[in-house]
């Protein structure tokens, strides 16, 4: 079974279902109001879990009732969750999520105790993978990467400035279409691979410029895309971490963020490698 340690957030989503996204300004009523586990760290931690690896989760929650239901699927799933550490006076991380009938969403976060997550508090285990996310310090992620000596995944998710030694570092960087254009050029700093995503499009993993794998996935009922993309980040890091082949794994990669999008809330969607593996067969892919 392969190892993964995930440096990350964890974040308690509040979610409301809307008929209709709010344009700026607007105001939108009749939605209905659900709260369910998130953040991208915890989202890719227990998507590698239910993906088939061992999987540690290093991060901060507040001492708080949020923390507790933020964290319960984590500690139901088996995610070792020794290193979370508890912060006093601040509060678990909260996402606002507005979801329209697609499943296309909108979400604010208010990081609370995720900006605490210092690398000088963390003890980085040996793992074959890490992969982190930017809703955790920037400088943590560098120094984590720096420290540790498996293969490095960064989801490059929000869009925001790093250090060019992240770039450099990793072995896999992750981003959608937005985030690409956000990077730009800056991208070219990476000798790993990098797979952009495009939704319901597919996604592409490239290495220097040259095209490695072009995968479309397959078709699915959306009802909400939030943590398709850490499902996707978290399956293509294990697929090639188990050795599979860049088409193989963008293919299963995809697969699984597609099966993401079945269910409403960000970790109640996250498939098994059981239901991955069935939606691929099923689509033929
Ligand atoms: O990637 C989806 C996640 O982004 C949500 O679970 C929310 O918590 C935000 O962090």
């Amino acid at each position: 079974m392969s190892s993964i340690v995930v440096i990350g957030s964890v974040n308690l989503d509040l979610v409301a279902t809307v008929k209709k996204l709010p344009a700026p300004g607007e105001t939108v009523t009749d939605a209905e109001l659900n709260r369910f586990p998130g953040g991208k760290g915890a989202n890719q931690a227990l998507a590698a879990k239910r993906l088939g690896a061992e999987v540690q989760l290093l991060a901060c929650v507040g001492d708080d009732s949020a923390a507790d239901e933020a964290l319960a699927l984590l500690r139901e799933g088996g995610v070792d969750l020794s290193e979370v550490r508890v912060e006093a006076d601040i509060s678990t991380g909260t996402a606002l999520i507005a979801v329209d009938p697609s499943g296309e969403n909108h979400i604010v976060v208010a990081p609370g105790a995720n900006k605490k997550l210092a690398t000088d508090l963390l003890r980085i285990p040996d793992a074959e993978a890490m992969i982190c996310q930017l809703e955790v310090p920037t400088d943590t992620v560098a120094r984590a990467g720096a420290e540790f000596g498996g293969f490095f995944c960064v989801n490059l998710a929000p869009a925001q400035h790093v250090d060019v030694s992240v770039l450099q570092r990793a072995d896999l960087i992750i981003v959608n279409e937005t985030e690409a254009a956000w990077y730009g050029e800056s991208l070219d700093a990476c000798s790993g691979m990098i797979a952009t995503t495009f939704g319901a499009a597919g996604a592409v993993l490239t290495r220097n410029g040259e095209d490695l794998a072009r995968v479309k996935p397959p078709r699915v009922d959306a009802i909400d895309t939030t943590a398709a993309g850490d499902t996707f980040t978290a399956a293509l890091a294990l697929a090639l971490v188990e050795g599979q082949q860049p088409e193989s794994a963008l293919r299963f990669a995809c697969a699984a963020g597609a099966a993401a999008t079945r269910t409403l809330g960000a970790q109640p969607s996250l498939p098994t490698r059981q239901e991955v593996l069935r939606l691929m067969e099923d689509a033929a892919i």
